[in-house]
């Protein structure tokens, strides 16, 4: 009895591995999260059962409980069990919970990384996160609680101002307030921010500054964003492409003003 934790990439199927593709391939059930092109990945495992088991931010989500149940359930009835996450599968992806609940009942895991956001978008923008004589740290960060978390300290923005390089998940809808933070706690108000959505796919990307986003908010972006945060960005290259449909607000104000920048 075995489960793969497989990580899938930010979206685009050709970022998978290529271990990723083939021990998808010999999957018969695939779980897979929300944020990715399952169209594109389904060609790997076209006979498999794909079922979606995602949480997207303010929307009806699977309950944790009933993934974990549900790999323990295929693995012990013999299947071949991929549990597919967006990303790397050990950021941000509640992996610890999943593993435990295989471990548990004695069932084999392994894991098989992928490419994560931060890496992702830095491609996108063509640019480096480490910097020489600029930025010798990155943090990867997010400000969102869990259920039963409680905001003690600050944990995130210390985090933060710790590394010359911030990279923020699951941070868009708190944009302003975030940016704010940044400025009160010490970043310059001219540290270099870039907006990526839908990483390794059409979306919305842009280059602004601490001080801007923190006056002005973001637009509503349907697509996953990530923030990056710091000097390095001042490198970041915005290149034209053309607005998606998934990301009508694009249109509007802010992001016209800088997705062409
Ligand atoms: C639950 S976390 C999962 C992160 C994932 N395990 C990874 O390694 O990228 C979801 C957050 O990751 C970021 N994210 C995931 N895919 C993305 C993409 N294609 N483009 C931009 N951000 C993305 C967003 O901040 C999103 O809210």
């Amino acid at each position: 009895m075995k489960v793969w934790f497989i990580g899938a990439g930010p979206g685009d199927p050709e970022l998978m591995t290529r271990k990723a593709w083939r021990v998808l391939s010999q999957a018969d059930v695939v779980l897979h999260d929300a944020l990715m092109d399952t169209a594109g990945m389904q060609e790997a495992a076209p006979n498999a059962q794909w079922l979606e088991v995602g949480k997207r931010s303010g929307r009806p989500s699977v309950e944790q409980a009933f993934i974990c149940r549900s790999l323990v359930t295929l693995a012990k009835r013999g299947l071949t069990v991929v549990r597919l996450k967006g990303g790397d599968p050990s950021i941000f992806g509640r992996l610890a919970e999943e593993l435990q609940a295989c471990r548990t009942e004695n069932i084999d895991v392994e894991i098989i990384p992928g490419v994560t956001a931060a890496c992702a978008a830095a491609a996108d923008l063509q640019t480096s996160l480490t910097l020489r004589g600029e930025s010798r740290s990155v943090v990867f960060v997010t400000p969102r609680l869990g259920k039963h978390e409680a905001n003690i300290h600050n944990e995130w923005l210390n985090a933060a101002m710790a590394a010359q390089t911030v990279v923020l998940y699951m941070a868009s809808s708190q944009a302003k307030e975030i940016c704010n933070s940044l400025i009160e706690a010490g970043k310059p108000k001219q540290t270099p921010i870039c907006i990526v959505e839908n990483a390794s796919r059409l979306g919305v990307r842009f280059k602004d500054t601490l001080f801007e986003v923190a006056q002005n908010g973001l637009p509503k972006l349907d697509g996953p964003v990530t923030l990056l945060v710091g000097q390095a960005l001042a490198l970041a290259q915005i290149s034209p492409m053309p607005l998606t449909e998934t990301s009508p607000a694009c249109t509007a104000g802010l992001a016209q003003k800088h997705a062409f920048a």
